[in-house]
Parts: C-alpha cells; structure tokens; sequence
C-alpha cells in the first residue's frame, strides 16, 4: 500500500520501517573528523610556521622556475592514452592508500610555503595575505578530501527485503579532466586533482595559461609523494590543449573552474560528440555577487567588509561582491564612510607587505575592466589612484540606477552600487536571483529575522550574514553556487567526492 507523501514527511523513519525497509545506515558527518579552527581547517597556523619577519626577504628573493612548455593536443593525446592505461589499477588501489598520498602532500606544502608563497606572489601577483591563504586552502583540501574519502568510500550495506545481500561500492570513473583557473591557482588546481585522485580517478590537469608554474609545483610534490607519473599529468597551455582535452572521448568527467561560457563550451563539445558517454561536468563559474546593507547594520564593519569583499584580492575571486545594495536611508552615510576608506587602501606591489591590492593578473583583463570603468565614466562615485607600472585597475565605485543595469561579471576591483526602499528587502533578493546567477550573497543587517527571510529567497550557493562574503574555508563553508554560476556539488563539502565516482551495486541472493 502507498503511504501518502504527507504521511512520509511527517515521519520518515517510521513509514520506512513500516514499507519493509531499513532506514539507510546513518553516514558519519564530517564535522567529526574536521574541527574547522581560527587559522587553519587543522589547527595550524601557517602564520607561524612561517617566519613573517623574514618572508619579505626570501619572497623578493625567490627566483621562479622557468614556465613548463605548453602542450600541444598531441601532447594531451599521449598523456591521455597514459592515463587511460593505468586508470584500472589506479581504481583498484585502495582508498586508504590513495588517501595517504593526499595527506602526504598536504605535509609537503607545508614543507614548502615559502617557495609557494613566492610562486603565488610573483605569477599570481597576490598579496603575502592572499598567497598564505591560498597555500592553507590547498592544504586543506588534501586533508579534508583524504578524510571524506575514507568516509565515502566504504562500502555501504544496504536493506535486503527478501533475503539477499545488497552492498554499494563507489569507484572511480576514468580519466578525469581538471580545468583550473588563474585567481587560485594553487588552491583550486590543488583541489580539482585531488578529488578526482582520491576518488580514483587518473588525471590530467591543464592549468590556467598565466599560472603555470604554480601548477607545475602541485604536481612535481604529488609525483615526489609517490602519486604515480602514468595517473598524474599536468597539460599546460591554452586553447589548444583545453580543446585536445575536453574533447577526447576517453575523458570521463570533467571538472572546471572559470567562466560560465567556457562551462557552457564544454558542454556542447562533449554534447555533440554523440559515440562519447555521458560526461558528467562538475562546472564552478561566475557570479553577479550582491550584498545587502539595511539601516541597522553596524556602519563601520560594513563597510570593512564591504571593503575586503570587493577590493581585496583585487576583485578576482568568483565569490567578490560586484552589487552593493544599500538601504535608502542610510545610503549617503555608507557612501561618505566607504569612500573615505577607500582612500585609506594601499594599492601597489604585491611584494611590499604593506600592500592591501595589487595588480590585477594581465593586460588583457586590465583592458577588459578598465574598458569598463571608462564606459561608465559618468557614472563613477569615487576611484583610488594606481600606479602606472603592471596591470593595476583603479578600484572604482560606479552608481547604478537599477540593479538589471549589472548585465555581466566584471572580473575585477570594480563595485556597483544601487539603493533599496525599506520593505522591499525579499523583493529585492529575488530582482537579484533574477539576473540568473547564484553564486554568494552578502547582509549585513542586525534585524534577528533578516537573516533567515533572505536565506529563504536567496537561489545562492553561499549567504555570509555580517561578515565578509569571500574566503569560504574548506570543510566548514564548502563553496560552490548554482544555475549560472555552476553546477555543484560545492568544493570542501561533504558531497563533492561522490560525484567524481561511480556508484555501483552488487546484489548476491543466497
Ligand atoms: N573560494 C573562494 C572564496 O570563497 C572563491 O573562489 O572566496
């Protein structure tokens, strides 16, 4: 007999039983074997591990390595086919070794902060800040993903109603694709191909084209901890190996990081390949970022938070809010502090310590923002001056008159500005849900129900209420959004590692 839906909600365990069923094991949460801290997902403060005083000095003395050669689409090919070849042992290599290796590696970044640290401020062009964090965040993902995968990769027992024995089993898929971009490109790199290590997969990995040498680094401590050369390629390069490699038919799964029309080109190419399988694409795009400020916020943390989610890092985090939405009331006010603090900011070289900004990451996106900027020129409320060496983009705010005038991403230190009339908060969230991107969202509102009515209209991956809405950290704010700007599961959270896996059931009646 059916038991009607309503029934079921009301209360699920019971109805299961009561249907012959045994309710599906209770899964660990990851939160036990995951104790997020202040500094570090592990309790480490990398801080300290390094020495602050003399960081400056070996980071303006480091020398990079020169750039690995781009690949060509026979070069992909190959390591395709090497990948392809080795992909059934590395399938039947138990996790926990597989998980091993991953910790190994985080052991070893942490060995080797100060030459990463360095990579990521001199082919990043971040900040000593930002390329701390970027090092701690790759760190942490090849923790978090070793402890998930012992989790999700046991087998699961399951119900037998009529006497057999059913057991699942996840395995990894193939080959898999890693596409990662330029603004994390340690972190990001880092976590897409341990995912996909861990859950089994062979990997080729195909950096950002202005990021490679950092890409390089993950990988040379990958294959130094053992990570055998046949499972781990790295294809640096451009269009040509990205297209060698998305379009070869024995790649099983794709994860990507970057624009949403490059996910969307993804897709076609695997779509119209009609011999190939069905692809699954793990897609983290872009964002049309908002945050709300309502007349009980506290004005000053604000606009702190206002500052380092949209300048800092120079605005090239997929998380940095692009759309300030202020109160009325209170708009004249933000805008005097906000601008005042602006002019507080330190824009200059990556490698002074006392730099809050620096350049953005080339030309080509200094022309695209500033393009930007000078279309709107009448409409700019205030601007910090830069210096005239690199790629610098003035940190700009511009005034909107209505928030569907935001058509597109811009990928860098610029802030668009507009109002909202009191009341009009749970509409305005879903004006913005309506631009069709879903990404983060920001509030800062000390209204105790404010939170909650936003969380509920708001079609985002990730809210921040009173605080800033960049920086997510690994295992306890997994990240990731939805509709235009990816397609989940979110990176650092609990579900990411089953979708780079196959799941499979073997049923034995006795
Ligand atoms: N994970 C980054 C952040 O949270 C964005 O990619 O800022």
């Amino acid at each position: 007999e059916n038991i009607p839906v309503s029934d079921l909600l009301a209360d699920p365990v019971e109805k299961i039983e009561q249907v012959n069923c045994t309710p599906h094991p209770a899964i660990p949460l990851p939160v036990e074997v995951f104790e997020p801290a202040r500094k570090n997902s592990f309790g480490i403060d990398l801080e300290d591990s390094v020495d602050l005083a003399s960081l400056e000095e070996d980071v303006r003395a480091y020398q990079m390595p020169d750039a690995p050669a781009d690949a060509t689409a026979e070069d992909v090919t190959r390591m395709v086919d090497q990948a392809h070849a080795a992909s059934l042992a590395w399938a039947d290599t138990p996790v926990e070794v597989r998980a091993e290796l991953l910790e190994r590696m985080a052991d070893k970044m942490q060995e080797r902060m100060i030459p990463l640290i360095g990579l990521c401020v001199h082919e990043a062009k971040k900040t000593y800040q930002d390329a701390i964090d970027e090092v701690r965040e790759a760190i942490d993902f090849c923790r978090y993903y070793a402890r998930r995968a012992r989790i999700d990769f046991e087998e699961i027992p399951l119900p037998g109603p009529t006497g057999e024995t059913n057991v699942m089993r996840l395995g990894g898929r193939g080959v898999f694709a890693c596409v990662a971009p330029w603004n994390f490109p340690l972190a990001i790199f880092t976590g897409q191909m341990t995912a996909a290590l861990v859950a089994g997969n062979t990997v080729v990995a195909k950096p950002a084209p202005q990021t490679p040498r950092i890409a390089q680094a993950a990988v040379d401590i990958a294959h130094e901890v053992g990570v055998p050369k046949d499972v781990l390629h790295i294809a640096p390069g451009g269009a040509e190996p990205g297209a060698a490699l998305t379009g070869d038919r024995r790649v099983a799964g794709i994860a990507f990081t970057g624009s949403t029309a490059t996910a969307k080109r993804i897709q076609r190419t695997v779509a119209e390949d009609d011999d190939r399988p069905i692809v699954p694409l793990i897609a983290e795009t872009g964002g049309l970022n908002a945050m709300f400020v309502d007349s009980t916020a506290l004005p000053e943390q604000a606009v702190m938070d206002i500052i380092a989610s949209a300048f800092f890092s120079a605005g090239q985090r997929c998380s940095a809010l692009r759309l300030l939405l202020i109160q009325e009331d209170v708009y004249d006010r933000t805008m005097r502090m906000l601008t005042g603090a602006m002019d507080t900011m330190n824009v200059g070289d990556p490698a002074d310590p006392a730099t809050d900004i620096g350049p953005v990451i080339d030309a080509a996106s200094q022309e695209k923002l500033c393009g930007h900027i000078d279309h709107m020129r009448q409409r700019i409320v205030h601007q910090i001056k830069v210096p005239d060496f690199d790629t610098f983009v003035p940190p700009t705010v511009i005034r909107l008159d209505e928030i569907e005038d935001l058509e597109r991403e811009w990928f860098g230190p610029v802030l668009h500005v507009t109002t909202w009339k009191q009341g009009k908060l749970e509409e305005t969230v879903r004006r913005v849900n309506a631009l069709g991107y879903g990404l983060t969202m920001g509030l800062h509102s000390r209204i105790a129900d404010a939170a909650e009515e936003v969380a509920e209209e708001a079609r985002v991956g990730n809210l921040y209420v009173n605080r800033t809405m960049t920086g997510a950290i690994v295992g306890s704010q997994p990240f990731g959004g939805e509709r235009m700007s990816g397609t989940g599961p979110k990176a650092g959270g609990p579900h990411y590692l089953p979708r780079f896996a196959v799941e499979r059931v073997v049923t034995v009646d006795t």
